[in-house]
């Protein structure tokens, strides 16, 4: 039998990557709906080419577009759109697997669903799992959903971890250890960063990725979303969990056992490995990336992170010591400040500034429901655009 997929975020860089391997085993999945915002004609192409029953955008008047468009294929797509409708292609009885690649917060009612309601949910969108990762994860012991990570650190992680991991028994792991590229600037200071542009940013060396993450992997907030993004998949402290700089990509993490061995995942820096690991799991298949070429590869290195250079990383520390709602401001003040980066508005070292404002004016509580945690997001959201427009001054 083959699963049936909903691909929410498909004009993505994870989308159009998970489309890719979808197409190289079609008795393997077939694909019930497709999301995307403003890329309609990209959508569009999807939809002539995979033919999902459903594609959903959020706006009334690009779904117009993308009906038209379709209508002049003959494609029989039936186009949806607004939250809701996210939202009823994550939970629909018929979806066996739903890839969340929606990026920010955005994505996170429709993951939310998709877990509530049992699927296989393979996450990208790390963001959801930030903000509301207690809800996401008594969630996913509720409904019993397999949730697989996508990013290549967990991905990695996850399959070097011993089968009898669990909260009680961690099988004799002691720590974690997330690889970070370093980004476009690693080895700069502070003041050679002062000046970057949005297209210096979004040059990442080894991962081809959208705007946000890719200038969040330059500010390193990537790595500290990730370290949350860990404690809540592992259910391990941060104190457990290392970073170390590889600027090769190719070890994508490590897991540590208290007998002095490490495991460690290795591949070429290419997303359709996670996204074919976790698609076939716990089968394995093909991903279209090519085999390791250890010997043209000759060396790889590692260093420490230089937090005085990227006080991005420095903030999420301090977040996981936080906790209660602190990773909610970091999230929704980083999502605002890094458009106003993209957008011109501010510098690229003003992004931390603006993070750390939010941090400092906010009193952390516990958030005890979804209503809870976009409330919060909310607040965070409007006090930082608030700054970015003093900034701009
Ligand atoms: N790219 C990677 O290699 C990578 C690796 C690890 C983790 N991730 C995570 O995966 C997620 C996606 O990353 P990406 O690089 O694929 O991002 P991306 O290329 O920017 O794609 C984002 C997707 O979300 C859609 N979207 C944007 N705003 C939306 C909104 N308000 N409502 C609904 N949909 C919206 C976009 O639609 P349009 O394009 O049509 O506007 C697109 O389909 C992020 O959480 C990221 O951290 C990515």
């Amino acid at each position: 039998m083959s699963q049936m997929i909903t691909v929410l975020g498909a004009t993505g860089s994870i989308g159009v990557s998970t489309l890719d391997v979808i197409a190289g085993h079609p008795e393997r999945f077939k694909v019930f709906a497709l999301s995307g915002n403003r890329q309609f004609q990209r959508l569009a192409q999807q939809c002539i080419t995979h033919r999902p029953r459903y594609a959903v955008v959020i706006d009334a008047q690009i779904a117009d577009q993308l009906r038209a468009l379709l209508e002049a294929s003959n494609c029989l797509t039936q186009v949806l759109c607004g939250e809701q409708a996210l939202i009823d292609i994550a939970s629909d009885s018929e979806v066996d697997t739903v890839m969340a690649a929606i990026v920010g917060g955005a994505g996170l009612r429709s993951t939310l669903a998709a877990v509530q309601s049992g699927k296989k949910v393979l996450l990208a969108n790390k963001e959801a799992l930030v903000m509301a990762g207690a809800l996401f994860m008594d969630a996913v012991a509720h409904s019993g959903t397999t949730l697989l990570p996508i990013d290549s650190e967990h991905n990695a992680i996850f399959q070097c971890l011993p089968q009898a991991y669990s909260n009680a028994d961690r099988g004799g792991v002691s720590k974690l250890i997330l690889s970070a590229s370093g980004g476009p600037f690693r080895g700069w200071d502070l003041p050679q960063m002062t000046p970057v542009t949005p297209p210096q940013a979004c040059a990442h060396p080894k991962w081809d990725m959208g705007a946000k993450i890719s200038v969040d992997s330059a500010t390193l907030m990537n790595k500290g979303l990730e370290i949350i993004e860990a404690q809540w998949l592992f259910k391990i402290p941060a104190s457990q969990i290392d970073v170390v700089v590889h600027p090769q990509s190719v070890v994508h993490s490590m897991v540590q056992f208290v007998d002095g061995s490490v495991l460690a995942q290795l591949g070429n820096p290419d997303m359709r490995t996670p996204i074919a690991h976790a698609l076939a799991w716990p089968e394995r298949m093909s991903s279209g990336v090519g085999d390791l070429d250890f010997v043209a590869l000759s060396r790889l290195d590692f260093e420490d992170p230089v937090i005085d250079n990227f006080p991005c990383l420095g903030l999420a520390y301090g977040v996981t010591e936080a906790g209660k709602d602190a990773a909610i401001v970091m999230n929704a003040a980083n999502e605002v400040a890094v458009q106003a980066f993209l957008d011109l508005r501010i510098g690229f070292t003003q992004i931390a500034d603006v993070v750390e404002y939010a941090l400092n004016a906010s009193c952390f509580n516990e958030p005890q429901s979804l209503a809870d945690v976009e409330h919060t997001d909310k607040r965070a959201r409007a006090m930082t655009s608030h700054r970015v427009t003093q900034l701009e001054r």
